[in-house]
């Protein structure tokens, strides 16, 4: 329920939507993109960077935030740590618990490895189980893996590593068909065929979904999976540092029991890392759409070791975080809403964008609109845009938002506004990280051997913009890839030496380079606990 202060700008959208519903708004061209970008992106804000002056990517640039972690001393000293006392002794160590995790873990199995999940949480606490709009896949007549490249390299800046990106759309209709057959409700149209729409950035509708809660259903399925395969989860224990044998391979990590911060060894013949995003970073103080873990956990232990980043600089912020009200600040507004036929308008009802640009630039529009333009809504907790959801209905057909996104549609209801009749305020809110550690296109890092890494922890698959539905695809193509060959290589691997030396050598580094860190890392959790103010009462 709105109060009266949205009365005046509400009357302004309602008026409006007839003649906007049927208005095309024109697709901005290259260089008004590009303009665009470089003054209101919060990637493009140099002021909000620091220069990284230790490890592997040493003299490059990433966010404050996630510089402060990289550069932390570690939670341990090697000294701490008995390394010949082993308690989880595997061939596949699977750090996470999401949709990669998961994934990884199904097919290392399958392929005959002894595999763990260890988790922080729970299995399933992943941002996997929040992505709402749906996966990409081009199986229709009409697409093709190659039209699904091109989108994806285009929207992506032409950065992603093209054999990567490649083997991620060609992947891709078998990964639905590997999820269908897990038994994912994807939906379907009466004769059994997939319903597929568009989202920004898309030339075919290849995204394939259930309703707008595809994550979690994802989810659900492949934790069934796992747990039916009685695969081992060791849950509310976090991997705290990787171990490292004699000859320089990954080969288990420092587990950390998170209520009695119990230390424990687990010995692997590989490692994957699957610890999923950073939006809990709340990089420039942005809310976040991503669910609690989200930290950026596995950059600290494979940069530690010597893993090479890529790309951490680049951030997407999801152009329709719920703006208001404050008890869903942040929260994930799909971009399937658009997908359906709303469109994004400012104070007075007017249309300032075509709906599905590429999210950077949907998210730099309704910025520059709120800010040098001044014609977001003033919502009391910040500046907003109009999404105007009672679109899809006009469009759609009555029923159109209850059968398509439900979820959409209760989230607001819970605070008495009925989307179907009445708009909703969005702002962008920090929702994935495009970078993150390199691989190769078998999923192992060039610079160290036997550890992989997948899902979101992943840099280079999507280049330094991700289109919507790549990811949850990202999950399952490369956390498949990663369980395959990370099991495969178990058979032919013998661990060596345990050993701990990184940590010692890293934390001469942070000497020689005159750091002074005031934190240990990786962040695990995130800190909302009140500062104290002084106070001179
Ligand atoms: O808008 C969304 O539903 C988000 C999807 C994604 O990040 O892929």
């Amino acid at each position: 329920m709105y109060s009266e202060n949205f009365r005046e700008s509400l009357k302004a959208v309602e008026a409006a939507r007839e003649a906007n519903i049927a208005y095309e708004p024109a697709r901005m061209t290259a260089q008004e993109k590009e303009d665009l970008l470089s003054e209101f992106h919060p990637d493009y804000k140099k002021s909000e960077f620091s220069t990284l002056k230790i490890g592997p990517n040493k003299g490059e640039s990433v966010p404050h935030e996630l510089c402060e972690v990289l550069e932390a001393h570690s939670r341990i000293s090697p000294d701490d740590v008995d390394l010949s006392d082993i308690k989880y002794d595997v061939d596949v160590l699977i750090i996470g618990g999401g949709g990669a995790g998961a994934s990884a873990a199904i097919e290392a199995d399958k392929a005959g490895a002894k595999v763990m999940i260890v988790t922080k949480l729970r299995i399933g606490d992943a941002n996997t189980m929040m992505a709402e709009g749906g996966i990409q896949a081009a199986d229709k007549p009409n697409d093709s893996p190659a039209i699904h490249f091109v989108d994806a390299f285009g929207g992506g800046h032409y950065a992603a590593k093209r054999e990567l990106l490649a083997k991620l759309v060609c992947d891709a209709p078998e990964a639905i068909q590997w999820l269908n057959d897990l038994g994912v409700e994807f939906d379907k149209a009466p004769d059994g065929t997939m319903i597929t729409t568009h989202g920004g950035g898309t030339s075919r509708k290849r995204m394939h979904a259930a309703k707008d809660y595809s994550g979690a259903e994802i989810m659900r399925t492949l934790r069934d999976e796992v747990l039916n395969r009685g695969i081992p989860v060791v849950d509310f224990t976090s991997a705290i540092e990787l171990i490292l044998d004699e000859s320089g391979k990954a080969a288990g990590a420092v587990l950390m029991n998170m209520e009695t911060h119990e230390l424990m060894v687990a010995r692997a013949k590989t490692v994957i890392i699957a610890t999923g995003g950073a939006g809990r970073m709340h990089y420039q103080g942005f809310p976040t759409s991503n669910h609690y873990g989200a930290t950026a956990d596995g950059l600290v232990l494979g940069y530690r070791v010597g893993a090479k980043l890529l790309y951490a600089d680049t951030l997407q912020y999801h152009p329709t975080g719920a703006a208001f009200p404050q008890q869903i600040f942040g929260a994930l507004v799909t971009e399937k809403v658009r997908s359906l036929g709303a469109k994004l308008v400012n104070r007075d009802g007017k249309v300032f964008m075509h709906p599905l640009e590429t999210r950077d630039v949907a998210a730099a529009s309704i910025i520059r609109e709120c800010t040098a333009r001044g014609e977001g809504v003033d919502t009391g907790l910040g500046q907003a845009v109009w999404l105007d959801t009672p679109m899809i209905e006009a469009i759609g057909g009555e029923g159109t938002i209850e059968a398509r996104i439900p979820a959409m549609m209760r989230m607001f209801a819970d605070f008495g506004i009925d989307i179907r009749r009445e708009p909703i305020l969005v702002y962008p809110t920090l929702h994935y990280q495009n970078g993150g550690l390199d691989i190769n296109v078998d999923g192992m890092t060039p610079n160290v051997k036997n550890l992989f890494v997948a899902g979101e922890a992943v840099g280079g698959i999507h280049g330094r913009n991700r289109l919507m539905g790549n990811s949850l695809l990202d999950i399952i193509v490369f956390g498949r890839n990663a369980g395959i060959n990370a099991a495969a290589l178990s058979k032919e691997t013998t661990v060596g030496k345990l050993t701990l030396e990184h940590v010692d050598a890293y934390e001469e580094e942070i000497k020689r380079a005159g750091l002074n860190p005031t934190t240990v890392s990786p962040k695990l959790l995130p800190d909302y606990t009140r500062r104290k103010q002084e106070s001179k009462l």
